[in-house]
């Protein structure tokens, strides 16, 4: 069932979203070769408790970590390990974090170094896809609306893989609520959205193809093709004309092209 959340519901959601943003921000400050992911993750864990969050997937279905940290040809769910990131590696950091009864969950690709122009026109459809998606998110809309544009944006206009085993998410009191998004899909199709509704919209785009398997830990996603795969997310809430971004990448931005170590697509 989709819940519609309250003007002060959403204000608490937007804290949420905009912690995990802050929290963004603030590991992309730390990223460079020779970092490990593992480390990272734990930056990460004790940045969201110190600010009176803890960490949304921590023993979410058994997830063993504070964060989602995937790089290279990992799509989702990498495990943080004790592996040091190395120029040219692209790398995606997912973080959820629960505060006051709500959780914010969005994630952003960054790339250590120069990933070439494949890589790098990869990471700059991807994010527009997102954008492309939310410029959908308003009432009166379906959801495959959002849908369609991301698979429009990626397959159709670059031919690149659209993961079809993950999807978007309604995000509210629960990390996963309804309805689910799909990152392909027809026009006018799917639930109708009213304002209130939250979603954490999420395009997880592969340079080759669309197959991913899931390793023996039961969570880490790769391509099947072990080619690269991108993922960016943001929470928005469905309003009448456009979409509310709760989520902030501006300051993670920010810190992206302040750090040059970090070689900004977009
Ligand atoms: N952004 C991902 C999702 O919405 C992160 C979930 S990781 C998990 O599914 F560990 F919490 F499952
Ligand atoms: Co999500």
């Amino acid at each position: 069932m989709i819940y519609y959340k309250t003007k002060s519901e959403i204000e608490l959601m937007r804290q949420s979203c905009l912690l995990v943003s802050e929290t963004l921000a603030a590991t992309a400050a730390l990223l460079k070769p020779g970092i490990t992911t593992l480390s990272l993750d734990k930056f990460i864990g004790e940045y969201i408790r110190e600010r009176g969050g803890t960490p949304s997937f921590l023993n979410y279905r058994g997830y063993p970590f504070n964060s989602c940290i995937s790089v290279n040809d990992v799509v989702v769910h990498g495990f943080p390990n004790g592996d040091e990131l190395k120029k040219g590696d692209i790398v995606s950091i997912d973080v959820g974090v629960y505060k006051n009864g709500f959780h914010g969950d969005h994630a952003y690709t960054f790339a250590i170094g120069d990933p070439g122009p494949d890589i790098a026109n990869l990471i700059k459809i991807t994010k527009e896809s997102l954008y492309k998606g939310i410029e959908k998110a308003v009432a009166g809309n379906r959801v495959g609306d959002i849908s369609n544009a991301i698979q429009e944006h990626t397959e159709k206009k670059y031919g690149y893989g659209v993961v079809r085993e993950l999807v978007g998410h309604g995000l509210g009191k629960s990390l996963h609520e309804d309805p689910q998004v799909p990152n392909y899909g027809r026009r006018g199709t799917g639930a109708k959205m009213k304002e209130g509704l939250i979603l954490a919209i999420e395009p997880m785009i592969n340079l080759g193809k669309r197959e991913v398997y899931t390793e023996d830990d039961g969570w880490t996603v790769r391509t099947a093709d072990h080619q690269p795969s991108v993922h960016f997310e943001h929470d928005v809430c469905v309003q009448k004309n456009r979409a509310d971004i709760l989520s902030d990448y501006s300051i993670i931005e920010k810190a992206e092209r302040a750090n040059s170590f970090l070689f900004s697509a977009s």
